[in-house]
């Protein structure tokens, strides 16, 4: 089977999220078990700059869009058994940032990954080489759907999965005559969204099948609550809603053999765990005795960082330390901060650091997750990879993968409702755990024990794409 990614970011190449790790992964698991799969994605400044040299430029693509034709160069490179296609245009992405720099996104994101996909899907289907599924990621490429109905081809099949529904790329109707898309998908089945344009929603009507990254929010997306506006159309096209786990990679993620942090340890060895942590409060002026909080997110109000900052200022990491790393809305890293400046047992690093990030996940003793919403997380599964107990809302993908230790075989600590107190209630109780050295090195076994590798999972999506083929 011959299976295109289409993604706006694929790790190691470009990151700022979970969609990079899935789609710097799930590829390669397909193609070891037998599939012929390439991505595509762009060339962004940090393509560029980390893997000029082993990039080739061998094809050209171009997008008509409007009155104007983009061009395309796209340089390639074979890693494993996985081709990565990335399409450089000056224009689009010879800037610093993916969706946007400091002064916020980018304002032509829905004209650079529209021309991008129009690329794209010129090259796939003028290649002489017959996909047989494109797979689709988030807004950024839900113009493949409408694109390839244009066409009026049967094949590819379309697969369309939905990592965050919050993110639609929702504009105003004119970028229909700017864009050239004909005006008889603006219907209220289609891309017509309260009088706007709604591209995330073509997809939904237009895709084969609809992916979520957990069987938990393939439900939840279903509700008001959930659905951000979206959850009639989805409700009606539910049959075509299929609810993946997503995994992590199990070689790349494994403090046995992670060259970034201090010590490196394992389930039969968990003494390095405790190095790590030593190591860690040394650099940073924490007290090594007392428990550790950590968080590597993107600070924003999904991530529950509103919780996190309601427990700062409630004092609950009293006798204990937190460490932050990340960035976002300009709120919560003000009030990060103004913590970090005015206490010894808080520390805020503003800023996107992978290797810093292996050694936090390695350092700490719990991790915190009160997400409000999570499609899937896969800083959970990371931490547990490292021993390092999730603290996790009971929602999405953390439902799916974070039990609670009153339950049998259980080793995070999961809330209910996000509330304040139900939030500090658990951190207490982790202080408690702490306390316990049996239990706490128990319940970090329990949690390393867990597979959250692709195993599974990959098989599961090539199980659907067979469907596709057959249906
Ligand atoms: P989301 O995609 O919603 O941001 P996920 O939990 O799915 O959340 O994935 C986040 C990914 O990004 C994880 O690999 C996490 O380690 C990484 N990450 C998030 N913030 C940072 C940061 N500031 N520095 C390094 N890695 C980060
Ligand atoms: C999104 C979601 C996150 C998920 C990731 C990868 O960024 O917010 O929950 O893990 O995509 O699927």
């Amino acid at each position: 089977m011959k299976i295109a990614h289409v993604a706006s970011e694929v790790y190691p190449f470009s990151k700022t999220g979970g969609l990079a790790d899935v789609v710097g992964t799930l590829p390669s698991r397909l193609s070891e078990l037998g599939s012929d799969v390439s991505v595509f994605s762009p060339a962004y400044g940090s393509v560029l700059s980390r893997r000029k040299g082993s990039l080739s430029s061998l094809y050209k693509s171009w997008a008509e869009v409007g009155d104007n034709v983009y061009e395309f160069d796209i340089l390639t490179v074979k890693e494993g058994r996985v081709d990565y296609y990335f399409f450089y245009n000056e224009f689009f992405f010879n800037r610093d940032g993916i969706y946007g720099n400091a002064q916020g996104d980018f304002s032509d994101n829905i004209l650079r990954y529209y021309a991008f996909c129009k690329a794209v899907l010129n090259f796939v289907l003028s290649n002489n080489s017959h996909y047989d599924i494109i797979h689709c990621h988030d807004w950024q490429t839900s113009f493949i759907p409408m694109l390839i109905k244009d066409k009026q081809i049967r094949s590819p099949k379309v697969f369309f999965s939905i990592h965050n529904l919050a993110f639609q790329g929702v504009t105003d109707e004119k970028v229909l005559t700017e864009l050239g898309i004909d005006r008889s998908y603006f219907h209220m089945e289609c891309l017509e969204y309260f009088g706007r344009v709604n591209f995330l929603k073509s997809a939904i009507v237009l895709s084969d099948i609809i992916g979520t990254v957990s069987p938990s929010y393939s439900r939840e997306i279903l509700s008001k609550e959930f659905g951000f506006g979206l959850d009639g159309i989805l409700r009606k096209y539910r049959d075509k809603i299929v609810g993946i786990l997503n995994g992590i990679d199990y070689i790349l993620w494994d403090p046995e053999t992670d060259k970034y942090i201090y010590k490196q340890y394992s389930i039969e060895n968990l003494n390095g765990k405790e190095e790590n942590k030593r190591y860690f409060a040394n650099e940073f002026g924490f007290e090594a005795e007392n428990p550790l909080f950590v968080i590597v997110s993107r600070l924003t109000h999904q991530k529950g960082m509103d919780l996190v900052i309601k427990a700062l200022k409630r004092g609950a990491f009293a006798g204990a330390s937190l460490f932050v790393l990340g960035d976002g809305d300009e709120s919560f890293c003000r009030s990060l901060k103004n913590f970090s400046d005015n206490s010894d047992d808080v520390f805020f690093l503003r800023g996107f650091r992978e290797s810093l990030s292996r050694r936090v996940y390695a350092s700490g003793d719990f991790y915190l997750m009160p997400s409000i919403f999570e499609p899937c997380g896969i800083s959970q599964m990371i931490s547990m990879r490292y021993g390092t107990l999730p603290i996790a809302r009971a929602t999405g993908g953390l439902k799916d993968t974070v039990m609670d230790v009153s339950r049998k075989n259980g080793y995070g600590l999961v809330f209910e409702e996000a509330n304040i107190t139900k939030f500090i209630d658990k951190i207490e109780e982790a202080k408690r755990i702490f306390e316990k050295k049996e239990r706490l090195a128990d319940f970090r076994i329990r949690a390393m024990k867990n597979d959250f590798s692709w195993k599974k999972s990959a098989k599961e999506y090539l199980d659907v794409y067979s469907d596709m083929l057959r249906g």
